[in-house]
């Protein structure tokens, strides 16, 4: 009866007007839960995914096919438990359409299981073991794995007159995988690797593993930690005076991370790492990422991280275009099956089989540019698959 009479009251003018505003503003939500450390040890990966994700999202709008983009971001702290409760969470209360971030491995192999029983896809923007994707039929990568970014560094140094190395890797996933890709290809070249040492991924203490590697005198000692750690590894190995004993420091480019490269001092100038990004990468596409990052973040430099949050985003748009905004899980992965862009790292794809990701790989070396230091690159080894 009540209804009626406001029914009637408004009049059919009224009522159509309703409606109409009513379904403008009813534009339909696509929900991305973006799980990233944002606190603890990992947080300066957090901090340059949701920049890069945020500078995406600021360059190419929040509306896509017809949806609306809304980010959520959760604060995993680094612990995997709470990964995969949030990725729960995200996706039966939120009802996300894509899950996100994942700062270390065994944050994103927590979460592998709920992608695959809720059916949706989760994009890792930072993780790098080699058989994370593989763990799930809903990942997608946008970083790196560490055999992609390790190979070329063994390739260099076998044919730059390296004939011994000691390894020096955090024990853990992406550390045994970097350990392993650079002992078989260093000694497929004719290289011997004297001694493979690995430190706690937890608080590492580095000085007894360097004094060792110092011991056994080899050609070079090849590091790998993970984003966050390499300030005070290098700093370490400043400590121990490593290079006056003759010892050449080579790497990937985790430990010289842009996030903390240009404070960690000149006495690293003119050594050699190789990876997928470098914030002095010399494209028109990269030049106007650091710049537009720079700007938008108070002058913090863009590291390989930030570049994986951006992709990441890249992919979820391209996707959700090519479904023309349908969201279900499983024609998302298939959309996101064999796209291919030229990213601020240079041209990347994401594999039509594995699901991993398809890049350049660069060989740099430290260097001083206008007073800061850079990975200056010097050589490409170009579309590196992920994993097989
Ligand atoms: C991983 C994390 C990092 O910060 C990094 O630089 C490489 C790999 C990882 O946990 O997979």
């Amino acid at each position: 009866m009540f209804r009626r009479q406001i029914l009637k009251s408004i009049g059919v003018a009224g009522l159509a007007l309703a409606t109409g505003i009513s379904a403008a503003s009813a534009q339909e939500v696509v929900k991305v839960g973006l799980i990233l450390p944002m606190t603890g040890p990992s947080a300066s990966t957090g901090r340059q995914i949701e920049a890069g994700v945020r500078l995406w999202m600021a360059q190419n709008g929040t509306t896509v096919a017809g949806k609306k983009i809304e980010l959520i971001i959760k604060d995993d702290t680094g612990a995997a438990d709470q990964s995969k409760r949030l990725a729960t969470e995200l996706v039966v209360n939120d009802k996300v359409a894509f899950l996100a971030g994942f700062g270390l491995t065994p944050l994103a192999l927590a979460v592998g299981p709920v992608a695959s029983q809720a059916k949706v896809p989760a994009v890792i923007m930072a993780a790098g073991t080699s058989t994370i994707v593989a763990s799930s039929p809903y990942f997608v990568r946008t970083s790196f794995t560490l055999p992609q970014n390790t190979a070329p560094m063994a390739q260099w140094s076998a044919a730059n007159g390296i004939k011994t190395v000691v390894t020096l890797v955090s024990d853990y996933g992406p550390g045994l995988d970097s350990e392993k890709a650079f002992k078989a290809e260093f000694e497929g070249k004719g290289g011997k690797v004297l001694e493979t040492l690995r430190a706690p991924l937890m608080n590492p203490e580095f000085a007894a593993f360097l004094q060792k590697a110092k011991d056994l005198k080899p050609d070079a000692l090849f590091l790998f930690v993970p984003s966050g750690q390499g300030a005070s590894l290098m700093k370490q190995v400043g400590e121990r005076e490593l290079a006056k004993a003759g010892i050449k420091i080579i790497g990937t480019g985790d430990v010289t991370d842009d996030d903390q490269l240009n404070g960690m001092g000149d006495a690293l100038i003119g050594m050699i790492t190789s990876h997928n990004y470098s914030a002095a990468h010399d494209s028109p596409e990269n030049k106007a990422y650091v710049a537009a990052f720079l700007k938008a973040n108070n002058n913090m430099r863009p590291n390989f991280m930030s570049v994986g949050g951006f992709d990441g985003m890249a992919a979820i748009y391209k996707a959700l275009e090519k479904t023309k905004g349908d969201t279900d899980g499983t024609k998302l992965v298939e959309a996101m099956k064999g796209l291919a862009w030229v990213s601020p790292r240079g041209p990347m794809s994401i594999d039509a089989t594995t699901r991993d990701i398809t890049q350049n790989v660069y060989v740099r070396e430290v260097k001083k540019v206008d007073g800061q230091l850079y990975n200056v690159e010097f050589a490409t080894i170009a579309n590196v698959k992920g994993s097989n």
